[in-house]
């Protein structure tokens, strides 16, 4: 990886809890002074960020399942051209809240799109740039659901009143998102040197410090050269 950067990846379905689990990394580089940015998909530019803005929205149920690939597809090759290469070629770690596993889990295995075309409309798009880590935060869909409502401070309504706050894809049936579940675990077993499957229905604390152990095993395998230098 010579004096490139990390580009480190976290995933999941829904409610899995990786934003507050990407938050406590950060939080940790930063107080290390160690150099590093900190983005999300869809978005991360002002460009994406729009583009995050139509996909997410409830009001476009015509929206079909083409151009949502394309879409994620489009937010996410501004989003490396604009700010993830320039970050990794100034030897920046990358903590970046979901990638192209993304797509392949929600667009390919979720809404039935051929995976392979949903890979190669990526690969096209982020110039065939790949995580060198990623964290694949495992739950159930119920799980994952049940801890959506209840950040959402919904806890006490129905679900069908409480699914009301949800995003478009948030929104979607639980058989999607068993899919989805699916497509995840599908993609760490093609992917066992890159995806480090971490139970999250476990404790936030528990499941960070399995996170942390396997990033400093890994930063310090691969960054050879002094970052602070
Ligand atoms: P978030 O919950 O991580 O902010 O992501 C927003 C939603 O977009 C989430 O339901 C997952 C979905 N998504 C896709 O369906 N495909 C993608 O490529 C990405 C990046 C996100």
């Amino acid at each position: 990886m010579g004096n490139r950067g990390l580009f480190i990846t976290f995933e999941g379905p829904d409610g899995s809890g990786k934003t507050t689990q990407i938050n406590k990394l950060a939080a940790v580089l930063k107080k290390e002074e160690t150099p590093f940015i900190l983005t999300r998909e869809p978005g991360g530019t002002a460009i994406s960020d729009k583009v995050r803005a139509i996909i997410l929205n409830p009001k476009y149920s015509e929206l079909t399942s083409k151009t949502e690939i394309l879409l994620y597809a489009a937010s996410r090759s501004q989003h490396v051209d604009e700010k993830i290469r320039p970050a990794l070629e100034s030897g920046k770690i990358v903590l970046c809240d979901r990638f192209i596993d993304a797509s392949i889990a929600y667009q390919g295995y979720g809404l039935g799109q051929p995976v392979d075309r949903v890979r190669s409309i990526n690969r096209f798009a982020s110039g065939g740039l790949t995580p060198d880590r990623t964290y694949l935060i495992d739950i159930s869909p119920e799980a994952g659901r049940r801890r959506m409502i209840v950040r959402g401070g919904r806890s006490g309504e129905g679900l069908k009143n409480a699914a009301r706050g949800l995003d478009r894809i948030e929104r979607r049936h639980l058989a999607y998102h068993r899919r989805v579940r699916e497509g995840f675990l599908t993609l760490y077993r093609e992917n066992k040197q890159r995806i480090v499957l971490i139970n999250g229905e476990r404790e936030e604390d528990a499941v960070f410090q399995c996170i942390l152990q396997d990033f400093r095993r890994f930063f310090n395998k691969h960054m050879t050269y002094d970052m602070k230098g």
